[in-house]
């Protein structure tokens, strides 16, 4: 398949994120001429390959290691500095090649160590109950202070040197303020300490930051082709997901315009990622989730713990109820459906199709996440399969009842289903025809 064909693309998470996009993106990004990551920041992980060897990324696209992609880091990210060199250093000693293939938004806010520390010490103060379960990356704190204004500090305030220290000196007063106020926490933040760490920062990043709105701009008009890679999943989307057990940014639905910075008219496919049931990692309703051997078998063979932390993920059955809430506001063109050979050999397959709530049932995805955890899921039931899928490279090779399934999901969300994942390799993914599912 060339996927050139898409257009500019989305590949966006319709779940709790680690739905896959990773793999997708890496299958897809060859076809592009340029990756733009467009939300959140160390938080996310995907994991790549480089020779014989795996490794996660947090901070940079998946199109690195293709040195003619033009990989860009949007003005809509929080960027962890230390975070993003080791990752240039650890993959140029891998002998992958990064230079002006690389381009920093002047416009991302900048994550600094008092923002991960506020991040920690916040959830150790939250109540069991009210902690929400982030990564630790100061990813919450970055973007508080995004919207909040007086203590931001994007890319273009490290540039010039003695602007940047002013700057830093009284953000630092305030943050240390703050934590010995708030969290008591005696040891504070030294300034001048943290404005050389970041000054030297600066310097290694500066060949790569510009202005990659007008970038974009200019690349789009010369018929260069856009893959828009989000982090995350759709019901961690700040505005839409299970608030307040989301992530801090729009990591569905529009997010890829505004955190990219293109017209919201630029985008001509959106590729939906969805796993063939439900992870989720950290805290926050799951209405689906199965606490018990089947969930588990579920995260064995799926081999679900987190990239980024390595939490083990909560496993649950698919929710269409709730894949259809985030399509809603997502409107994928096409979907990824993920995984599919975890669940062969796990006898019958349920799929939530509606939810009950208080006695009646509701395909509404509530606002409030005290609600959602009440929430009864009501499911289908479906045979399951046994023959193995992972050689599967056509829709008409799957087991029939794995067929059945996977129709299923496309009818639920009213969306095609362009491919599936078979197994963890590049290889293993079958692409549909059209009307084929
Ligand atoms: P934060 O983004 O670190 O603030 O975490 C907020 C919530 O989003 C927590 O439940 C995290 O587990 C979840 N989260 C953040 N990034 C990812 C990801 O890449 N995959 C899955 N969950 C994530």
């Amino acid at each position: 398949m060339n996927f050139r064909e898409l257009g500019h693309t989305c590949v966006m998470g319709m779940q709790w994120g680690d739905e896959g996009k990773g793999k997708i993106v890496d299958l897809m990004v060859s076809d592009f001429d340029v990756v733009v990551r467009y939300a959140g920041g160390a938080n996310a992980g995907h994991t790549i390959v480089v020779g014989d060897e795996r490794f996660a990324l947090h901070q940079l696209p998946s199109g690195i290691i293709r040195p003619q992609v033009t990989s860009v880091i949007g003005p809509g990210t929080v960027i962890d500095p230390a975070v993003l060199l080791g990752e240039i250093t650890s993959l140029r000693d891998r002998g992958v090649d990064i230079g002006e293939n690389l381009k920093i938004s002047d416009r991302a806010h900048l994550v600094f160590p008092y923002h991960r520390r506020s991040d920690v010490l916040t959830e150790q103060r939250a109540r069991v109950g009210e902690k929400l379960g982030t990564t630790a990356r100061g990813i919450g704190p970055c973007y508080a202070d995004k919207y909040a204004r007086h203590w931001a500090i994007r890319v273009c305030d490290l540039y010039p040197a003695d602007r940047f220290r002013t700057r830093l000196a009284a953000v630092v007063a305030h943050k240390n303020a703050y934590l010995a106020g708030v969290h008591e926490v005696r040891e504070t933040f030294d300034s001048e300490r943290l404005a050389e760490e970041y000054l030297a920062f600066a310097e290694q990043l500066r060949p790569h930051v510009c202005n990659t709105t007008t970038l974009l701009y200019h690349l789009m008009r010369e018929d260069k082709v856009v893959l828009f890679e989000s982090a995350q999943g759709s019901l961690l989307d700040v505005d839409h997901g299970t608030y307040p057990y989301v992530t801090s940014s729009n990591s569905g639905g529009g997010g890829y315009a505004t955190g990219a910075g293109v017209s919201p008219r630029a985008v001509q496919s959106v590729i939906g990622v969805l796993k063939a049931y439900a992870t989720r990692v950290g805290s926050g309703p799951f209405p689906t989730e199965l606490k018990d051997s089947v969930g588990d078998e579920i995260r064995e063979r799926g081999h679900e713990y987190g990239t980024t932390t390595g939490r083990p993920r909560r496993c649950g059955w698919f929710d269409a109820v709730a894949g259809s809430y985030a399509a809603m506001f997502g409107g994928p063109t096409g979907l990824a459906l993920m995984h599919l050979d975890t669940l062969t050999g796990m006898g019958e397959i349920k799929m939530c199709v509606v939810y009950k709530s208080g006695g009646a049932q509701t395909n509404e995805f509530p606002a409030d996440a005290y609600q959602c955890e009440e929430l009864q899921p009501v499911y289908e039931t479906f045979a399951g399969w046994n023959d193995d899928v992972t050689e599967c490279r056509r829709f008409a090779d799957l087991p029939a009842a794995a067929q059945r399934y996977v129709r299923a999901i496309a009818e639920r969300l009213e969306t095609p289903i362009r491919m599936i994942g078979v197994g963890p390799s590049r290889e293993q993914v079958i692409y549909l025809e059209e009307g084929e599912a």
